[in-house]
């Protein structure tokens, strides 16, 4: 079963439990029911449901497969192939891969695997994790690491959260670990810590998690637990990787004793621990969140230079990522000074505000068109938030 919101719900979808008003806890819909165009209008109108619950790509692969109708496959095969779809657009942007898709896609596996054993028997295999951070590591070591840029996964679907997530807060922080040179054994550790980071959220109730309304101090204080959960899991399961247990429990500290859930400081908090923070507030500020909306890449970067300056995240692996990532990260949207839409494709070295482009609309260029701002007479004006881009 999986999750989805309901303004994202596709006629089709079979409901794999009673839908219940979240209110006033009356039955809607029994469990099984195929919602219809009506239905789905209907619960918008006149009901306080904010998800349903609906089965898997597995519950319809397992031969449920022609009880849905063609739309709903198409809506399920976003689960797997729009990671997929995502990174083929890239080479399009001439930005060097970090790693394979074949790899992303293991590792994707791997992650369910484990929040699957969990539900099972609270503990979960650490030498499937080891291998496949092994085999990314290995990846990226092969290639130059001056000549890659980490590729963040987009997330569409709220129940993927938990995976895309940990993978992207493992690659990010790969990426941090070779530009501040660590070596092969510490990136196993720092890789195995980030993508493992956030385990401890399979123990706290979906309800709460993927709320859509502002949380209780109640609910936020459960939430809060997430690191003490995730590093009773890894000791469970055996992880064996100090470095990587420290980095789940305390990946919220914060260098000023402002993060949870200890209230730790300085030098309590390990350097591996610094990198997964960064990289960790880096995609939760680019990635669409229950409660709070998907962020320009920009707006990311001023957040932690603004962290590390208010002495809350690690200072050294800020300036890492701000080097590395530029002041606008591929992704950002922005005007020129002419009033020409563009996209961020690729830094500069050493030009950090005039990064390679390409033309969204303009009418002194083509759509599509490369530009090289450090080879052009032209500004960057302004950044457009999100919400103006879509
Ligand atoms: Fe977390
Ligand atoms: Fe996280």
């Amino acid at each position: 079963m999986r999750w989805v919101r309901l303004k994202d719900a596709l006629p089709g979808v079979v409901l794999t439990e009673d839908l219940k008003d979240e209110q006033e806890g009356v039955v809607i819909f029994k469990k099984g029911k195929k919602l219809s165009n009506a239905d789905i209008a209907l619960l918008k109108s006149k009901w306080n449901v904010s998800w349903l619950p609906v089965e898997t790509l597995d519950e319809i692969e397992e031969g449920n497969y022609n009880a849905v109708d063609a739309t709903l496959s198409s809506a399920i095969e976003l689960k797997r192939s729009i990671y997929i779809e995502k990174m083929r657009e890239l080479p399009d942007y001439e930005v060097p891969t970090t790693i394979s898709v074949e790899i992303i896609k293991k590792a994707l596996d791997t992650v369910e695997r484990i929040v699957e054993e969990i539900d099972e028997r609270g503990a979960f295999n650490p030498q499937s994790v080891k291998r496949i951070v092994s085999e990314v590591v290995n990846e990226i070591q092969e290639k130059e690491s001056s000549n890659i840029q980490p590729i963040l996964l987009k997330l569409r679907d709220y129940s993927d959260y938990t995976y895309t997530h940990s993978i992207n807060v493992a690659m990010l922080s790969l990426y941090l670990g070779i530009n501040l040179d660590l070596n092969r054994e510490n990136l196993i550790s720092l890789a195995t810590g980030a993508m493992l980071h956030d385990v401890g959220k399979c123990k706290i109730p979906k309800e709460i998690l993927f709320s859509e309304r502002k949380l209780t101090p109640k609910e936020f204080a459960i939430i809060k637990k997430h690191p003490i959960f995730g590093y009773e899991i890894a000791r469970e399961s055996s992880l064996n990787d100090r470095n990587a247990e420290e980095m789940i429990l305390d990946h919220h500290e914060r260098l000023d004793g402002s993060g949870y859930p200890r209230g730790k400081k300085g030098d309590e908090i390990s350097f591996f621990t610094s990198i997964v923070s960064i990289a960790d507030e880096y995609d939760a500020i680019t990635t669409m969140r229950a409660y709070s909306n998907a962020r320009n890449p920009y707006i990311a970067v001023s957040a932690i230079i603004e962290d590390a300056g208010l002495g809350k995240l690690n200072p050294d692996v800020a300036n890492v990522l701000v080097k590395s990532m530029g002041i606008y990260p591929r992704g950002t949207v922005m005007y020129l000074s002419d009033g020409s839409k563009v996209v961020a494709i690729q830094q500069n070295p050493g030009m950090l505000v005039r990064p390679i482009v390409r033309v969204l609309e303009s009418e002194k260029f083509e759509k599509g068109e490369r530009l090289d701002l450090s080879k052009i007479d032209l500004i960057i004006e302004s950044v457009i938030k999100k919400n103006e881009t879509q």
